[in-house]
């Protein structure tokens, strides 16, 4: 069994991600210093059949920490990368918090990664390097626009510097940027978990809909769309995990055509938010009650990937609707809600 370190692995996008590599066959260790996450998605995971990850909990940003851990790991083969802080307007209040963790990890861990000869890496990018892109849907080829926040610009960051680490070094890497994900695994075993006041829509839609919240805003009706509300791309969090899976086998295969790689994930698909609420409204079978207010500042009209690459190169297409990730996002706050 090849072993796979994942940062961030307790985190949303990483959970799901430790569970189809495992599903895949791979051994997983996770290392995670829950600031963003739950000891108890460690139970989520472990309760879906064949997942029993090794967690490891410290923090990338203690040097010693990430040596040791290469150190008993001899064998790791490939890593990948979530652990970072995601908050865009957080960002904006704390910008050396974000850089230092974001940056700071990223290249310690390229360090052990160089010193200990381990070829395969896997960056979790986001959509929001494009920042408030010309023309959609948005290709790879698009040109970054200067970042609206810390947070985006770590996110840019990252990947120039695995563009030169990548030629410098040993290490192969392929960023993935992420469009919106949604949803649960299928088993309601793990989720996301919002801290306080989701700043997302579908956490705040189901949240709403269960009686935590009285109402949803729904951030600015006057942009040029077709209802006027904001455009995304919204993609199952089980189809995002998968293209990791399929993106690190590529580099264990050796299939990558240059040492490091950029693929937009989404569904191609973009869906506005009053969209997402009436899609909604049918799989709950309830209404949801929401007003039209203001824009949120930062906010751009719309993203909308051109997902050619990926299902080309990667041989990876998401394939859940937008009713299935929403389904599945209920399910899982129904399923929070019968715990606590
Ligand atoms: N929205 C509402 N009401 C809410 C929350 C969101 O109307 O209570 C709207 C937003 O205005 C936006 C859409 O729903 O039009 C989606 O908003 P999200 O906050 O769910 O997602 P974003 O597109 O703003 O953010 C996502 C990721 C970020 C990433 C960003 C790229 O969460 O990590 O895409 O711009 F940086």
């Amino acid at each position: 069994m090849k072993k796979i370190l994942v940062t961030g692995g307790l985190g949303y996008i990483g959970s799901h991600t430790v569970v189809e590599l495992q599903n895949e066959g791979f051994e997983v260790v996770i290392i995670d210093n829950l600031s963003n996450s739950s000891i108890e998605v460690l139970d989520g995971i472990t309760a879906i059949p064949n997942n029993q990850p090794l967690f490891i909990q410290d923090d990338l940003k203690n040097k010693n920490s990430i040596q040791d851990l290469f150190k008993k790991h001899p064998d790791i083969v490939g890593v990948i990368h979530f652990a970072a802080s995601k908050a865009v307007g957080e960002s904006v209040k704390k910008p050396l918090e974000y850089y230092h963790n974001n940056i700071a990890s990223l290249i310690y861990l390229l360090e052990e990664l160089e010193a200990n000869n381990v070829r395969n890496f896997i960056f979790s990018s986001s959509c929001t390097v494009y920042g408030d892109a010309d023309s959609m849907p948005i290709t790879e080829n698009t040109p970054y626009k200067p970042a609206d926040s810390p947070y985006g610009n770590t996110k840019q960051m990252g990947e120039e510097i695995l563009k030169f680490t990548t030629n410098a070094t040993q290490i192969e890497a392929i960023s993935l940027r992420y469009f919106n994900p949604i949803g649960a695994h299928v088993t309601a075993e793990i989720g996301e978990l919002p801290i306080g006041v989701p700043q997302n829509l579908v956490p705040f839609i189901t949240q709403t809909a269960a009686g935590i919240r009285d109402q949803l805003s729904v951030f600015g009706s006057d942009y040029k769309t077709h209802d006027g509300t904001a455009i995304r791309d919204y993609i199952h969090v089980v189809d995002l995990a998968k293209a990791h899976v399929v993106a690190l086998q590529r580099l264990l295969r050796q299939g990558n055509k240059s040492n490091y790689e950029i693929f937009n994930i989404g569904t191609g698909k973009g869906n506005s938010v009053l969209d997402v609420i009436k899609a909604f409204e049918k799989v709950a079978n309830q209404k949801l009650n929401y007003k039209l207010v203001a824009r949120r500042p930062g906010d751009v009209t719309e993203y909308c990937a051109d997902t050619s690459l990926a299902n080309l190169e990667l041989g990876w297409k998401a394939k859940m609707t937008l009713e299935e990730a929403l389904d599945s996002a209920w399910k899982w706050q129904q399923k929070l809600i019968a715990k606590n």
